[in-house]
């Protein structure tokens, strides 16, 4: 492992090339048009917002859990609940960039009805990353608040706890503004989460200090952990706090939608990733309290604390960093390190891409930075 991340190679992905080399993938898994294109969106969108952990790099799990079974495509939500402002469909293990646009988009229809609307969302396949579903609803002019599990993965030690027992278990909220930016609060419950440990994985580099446990509960920071046998665990970020809210993750995401929650019973293997989401849609508009610029006005206030000396800057708001990285890649291209990128193009050919498909030549002619 080296502790240098400056030593690791990266090759640089222009958007278009990793976008288009997901679709053939997804075409070659048996995908339609549509749902290729929903699934490339997503992932090149996550790696532009720096999300690198639920990019591109999902493509090698997503082959394998086709492969297995796990991961069904062309899958369609079925509704389980039809109560009006209150839903809930099941996504039949179905391509979750799918699942989750599709049950974003009847929520939205709802919330624009009745002003709020509840949506859970079952047994999807991986719904990736979640601020991507709060800006759907946010490009509506809706907040949402997202509460999601990821059932029967043993990831996560509780806080107390010496092994893992749950998952990184995501929480999100968006709050859209007029002319301004949305506000945007997406992570993982955990204290990193598990695709940066992969990254860091393989990069080869440590994972952040007090992000992760050794099979005997004892702090590390070495990803190899959660790879290796005998496993360690992910701590969950924020003490007693976050350990808390990863809970009600699961609670609300997984046992409140009727999905698969975490026991010994449901533990599964990393090869399939089962999310179920609990999704609050609400329309400003309905409360008619957006207007009054306390919003904009306290935002500014919290902008204008001064630097810490020493710091470069002051407080970034949530949805910043994501915006900043966003401009920053769109210009320059995607940075992969060799062993993702490498990945990327081994599960290409498993899936089926033959080798001078031209989407997978540009993929593998993209240079080292
Ligand atoms: N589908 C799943 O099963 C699953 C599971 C876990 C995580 N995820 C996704 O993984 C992604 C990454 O999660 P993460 O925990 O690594 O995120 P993270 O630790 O990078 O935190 C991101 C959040 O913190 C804000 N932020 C970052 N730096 C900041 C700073 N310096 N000042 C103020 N705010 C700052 C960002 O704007 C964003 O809202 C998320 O998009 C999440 O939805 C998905």
């Amino acid at each position: 492992m080296t502790s240098n991340p400056a030593a690791v190679t990266t090759r640089i992905v222009p958007p278009a090339v990793a976008h288009d080399l997901v679709r053939t993938v997804c075409d070659a898994l048996g995908s339609d048009e549509r749902e290729a294109r929903l699934v490339a969106d997503h992932l090149v969108a996550a790696n532009l917002a720096g999300h690198d952990s639920h990019g591109v790099g999902m493509i090698p799990t997503y082959v394998g859990s086709a492969a297995a079974g796990g991961l069904v495509v062309n899958a369609e939500l079925e509704t389980v609940t039809d109560a009006g402002a209150v839903l809930v469909v099941d996504g039949v293990h179905g391509f979750g960039q799918a699942m989750a646009f599709d049950a974003m988009a009847v929520g939205i229809e709802r919330a624009r009805e009745y002003g709020l609307a509840l949506v859970g969302l079952r047994n999807s396949h991986h719904v990736g990353r979640i601020g991507h579903w709060a800006e759907q609803c946010a490009a509506a002019g809706l907040i949402s608040i997202h509460f999601v599990n990821v059932g029967g993965s043993l990831m996560v030690a509780p806080f107390g706890g010496s092994d893992a027992r749950f998952s990184t278990n995501p929480f999100c909220v968006a709050f859209p503004r007029v002319g301004e930016p949305t506000i945007l609060l997406d992570f993982a419950t955990s204290a990193i989460a598990y695709g940066k440990a992969r990254v860091a994985h393989n990069k080869g580099v440590e994972a952040p200090e007090g992000s992760l446990i050794d099979h005997e509960g004892r702090p590390t920071d070495d990803p190899s952990v959660l790879f290796d046998e005998p496993h360690g665990a992910l701590r969950a970020m924020g003490l007693h706090k976050g350990g808390g809210l990863a809970i009600m993750c699961e609670l609300l995401g997984g046992a409140l939608t009727g999905g698969l929650t975490t026991r010994e019973e449901t533990a599964h293997d990393a090869t399939s990733i089962y999310n179920s989401m609990t999704s609050i849609l609400i329309d400003p508009n309905a409360l008619g309290s957006l207007d009054s610029g306390a919003a904009d006005a306290f935002l500014e206030w919290v902008k204008a604390s001064p630097a810490p000396a020493g710091a470069e800057h002051g407080p970034l708001l949530p949805g910043e960093v994501e915006r900043a990285t966003r401009a920053t890649r769109t210009r320059d291209g995607l940075p992969v390190d060799e062993t993702t990128w490498r990945g990327i193009a081994d599960a290409a050919r498993a899936a089926g891409v033959p080798d001078d498909d031209t989407t997978l030549a540009a993929w593998n002619a993209c240079a080292a930075a």
